[in-house]
């Protein structure tokens, strides 16, 4: 695996150079648009047209006129880009790079867990299979959870799969938040001795976090972020100093963006390595070989549909 790129700006070896040229023309020969999350590699984030969160990766993938999508994030990523858009092909370099919090729950056990609840409305946070976000009843992401459970009627929730994200959610809403027991175990690593020591060592720093966090990580922030609601902070001319609660993918969009202001990792473990095995060299082999495709069971897609759907309509409030 090749070490993650924390700075913003790099020196370009010969390698990435030769590699970067192929890909540029392959990708214009099928048509291709590249779409990367925030956590990618350094030199992927560098080729990709879009770079982004999963919900504006979503929208990007619903609304672009490429005819290819290649996603360079993890699995439910992909997912969400062939639920939207069944008529366009969507790699994902490696096939293998899943996430953990997605397999936390199966559409089964969800089916079991709603006749437990049947009041209850499913709030699906993207991070899940097709089959999962088939049998729920809204989508939503880091970015918009708390706008999309205030726009329902309902006044009880069944939050699936993150428990933390559920329950920030809940410390923000009068509802009843009924928690799943999945979390990341990226930023399960983020503990509160850690960011309390990191307080003490950059007094003037803000500290953002993601709401994967645990709650007592997330007690101590100053702003609870999306990956993308964290760029933006990022530029605002009140943040000199930042200490960044989340993978540490992000450090180098947040220096190649912002020269001269101070991004400081929260831990050296924050990294998701699902989220790193994406490589140049396999976009490349993706874009010759024309795969691996992500597809979905047209009977599941539809479903898995309406609940995206759902949640785009809304759109981002943050
Ligand atoms: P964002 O939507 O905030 O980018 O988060 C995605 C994710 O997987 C965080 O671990
Ligand atoms: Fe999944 Fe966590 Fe990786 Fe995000 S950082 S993709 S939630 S394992």
């Amino acid at each position: 695996m090749p070490t993650p790129t924390i700075g913003g700006s790099r020196a370009m070896t010969d390698r990435e150079a030769g590699l970067i040229e192929k890909i540029r023309v392959l990708r214009q020969k099928r048509g291709a648009v590249i779409l990367a999350h925030n956590y990618q590699l350094g030199e992927v984030q560098d080729i990709a047209d879009f770079v982004g969160d999963s919900l504006e990766l979503s929208q990007q993938a619903a609304r672009t006129n490429a005819e290819v999508i290649v996603f360079c994030g993890v699995h439910f990523m992909a997912e969400t880009a062939a639920i939207l858009s069944p008529q366009k092909v969507v790699l994902l370099p490696d096939l293998h790079a899943g996430c953990p919090m997605a397999d936390m729950i199966t559409a089964a056990r969800l089916r079991e867990k709603k006749k437990e609840h049947p009041q209850a409305v499913v709030v699906c946070y993207v991070n899940s299979s097709a089959e999962v976000k088939a049998d729920s009843d809204i989508c939503c992401t880091s970015a918009n959870a708390v706008t999309v459970i205030e726009s329902l009627d309902a006044q009880e929730i069944l939050f699936i799969p993150d428990q933390y994200l559920g329950h920030y959610v809940s410390t923000k809403t009068a509802k009843k938040v009924i928690l799943w027991p999945g979390f990341c175990p990226t930023h399960a690593r983020i503990t509160a001795d850690r960011v309390s020591e990191l307080k003490r060592e950059y007094p003037t720093a803000k500290l953002v976090v993601h709401p994967e966090c645990r709650p007592e990580v997330i007690a101590l922030a100053d702003e609870v972020l999306s990956t993308g609601g964290m760029c933006r902070y990022a530029q605002r001319d009140d943040v000199e100093e930042m200490i960044v609660g989340t993978e540490m993918g992000i450090i180098y969009r947040l220096k190649k963006e912002n020269p001269g202001k101070r991004f400081i990792p929260i831990s050296e473990q924050a990294i998701c390595p699902n989220m790193k095995s994406i490589t140049l060299e396999k976009v490349l082999w993706s874009l010759e070989e024309m795969q691996p495709e992500v597809k979905v069971p047209e009977e599941i897609r539809v479903r898995a549909k309406e609940a995206v759907d759902r949640m785009l309509e809304i759109g981002a409030r943050r």
